[in-house]
């Protein structure tokens, strides 16, 4: 069985609601057998199982001291997925389950107070070299603060290019033993829950990109500059009324690197134009024979909407050389 914990020490950033909503997602989607351990001695995710009365994930009881031994037992069956929710109090069991989990995800809200407590949480996955995803629960993709957390996460990491809208309808399921897939199987919430485990079940099957040794001397390298992606492209550099048609070599949601046969001078204020992207505008900041290096003069909203954009293009890429023989 493969672990997917929910981590974070932020109170109320949503690991209980989308721990139930993960496993019964996974359960829909046939993986195997599903299993929840409720690591928080609140009992919430207990309580919600017990007075659940549609079929789904299994709750299996264990004393938090013996987690240890029951994920030791659960990691040998060859199929099926446990799911773990945890205290945001520190406590021991974190560390426990943090050292078996195969992936874990990082509920947070938009806002100041949990960006900084997803950074205390990072640190303690890192010390364990742990893999983990971000993911925004309780934003709205139209909200310049979703937008800014985005941002701002993505620089510490990958986030899941799915945000969990904000619905009081979650609790309201919840308090019934319900999910969203109960009451609207095709609405926008399950929709996108939907695709969080998507993705979530890409992460668990495929090994991680960068060994996390290397990641950290990346990190120590370039701190804040954003991931940088192989892009090959047309597009169009426009400066003014001149039009110069390009190749956009890679991208980040910082800036890009275009070839072409006449660009633009270092300084200039241009806009580049790419096919499902849109226009970017951007400054060139250097320049070769053939090639200029452009910074992106956006906002946090078009950074989203790029950094969506390329991860769902990196994801596609990487299902399609999975599944290549
Ligand atoms: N996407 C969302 N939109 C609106 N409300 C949400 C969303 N996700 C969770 N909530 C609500 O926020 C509250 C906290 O969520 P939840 O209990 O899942 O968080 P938690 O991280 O498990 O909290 P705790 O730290 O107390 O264990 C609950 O009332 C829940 O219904
Ligand atoms: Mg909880």
């Amino acid at each position: 069985m493969q672990v997917l914990a929910l981590v974070s020490t932020a109170i109320g950033s949503g690991k209980t609601t989308l721990a139930a909503h993960l496993a019964t997602q996974a359960y829909r989607c046939d993986v195997g057998p599903v299993a929840l351990i409720d690591a928080d001695p609140s009992g919430s995710l207990t309580s919600w199982r017990e007075v659940r009365n549609e079929p789904g994930p299994v709750l299996v009881e264990v004393e938090r001291a013996d987690i240890g031994a029951a994920l030791a037992s659960l990691k040998d069956e060859s199929s099926g997925l446990v799911v773990l929710d945890t205290a945001s109090a520190p406590d021991p069991s974190i560390e426990t389950i943090i050292g078996f989990a195969d992936l874990v995800a990082i509920p947070v809200r938009p806002g100041q107070y949990d960006l900084k407590a997803a950074g205390a949480t990072v640190e303690m996955l890192e010390r364990f070299g742990r893999r983990f995803v971000f993911v925004v629960n309780g934003g709205s993709p139209s909200a310049d603060i979703t937008a800014e957390s985005v941002m701002a996460l993505s620089q510490h990491g990958t986030v899941a290019p799915a945000i969990v809208p904000a619905s009081s309808e979650f609790a309201l399921r919840m308090s019934k033993g319900e999910t969203v897939f109960e009451s609207d199987p095709q609405g926008l919430l399950s929709e996108e829950i939907g695709r969080l485990w998507d993705f979530l079940a890409q992460r668990l099957s495929t090994a991680p990109a960068i060994a996390p040794a290397d990641r950290d001397k990346a990190a120590v390298k370039e701190p804040r500059r954003f991931p940088r992606w192989d892009f090959d492209q047309p597009a169009t550099l426009i400066a003014g009324d001149r039009r110069f048609p390009c190749t956009v070599n890679d991208i980040s949601a910082g800036g890009a690197l275009v070839y072409g046969d006449e660009l633009p001078q270092i300084g200039e204020t241009v806009a580049v134009e790419i096919s499902h992207v849109g226009r970017l505008n951007a400054e060139v900041v250097h320049h070769s024979t053939s090639r200029v290096g452009l910074k992106f003069v956006i906002g946090a909203q078009q950074q989203w909407t790029l950094v969506r954009y390329l991860s769902d293009m990196i994801e596609a890429s990487r299902r399609a050389y999975v599944a290549a023989p």
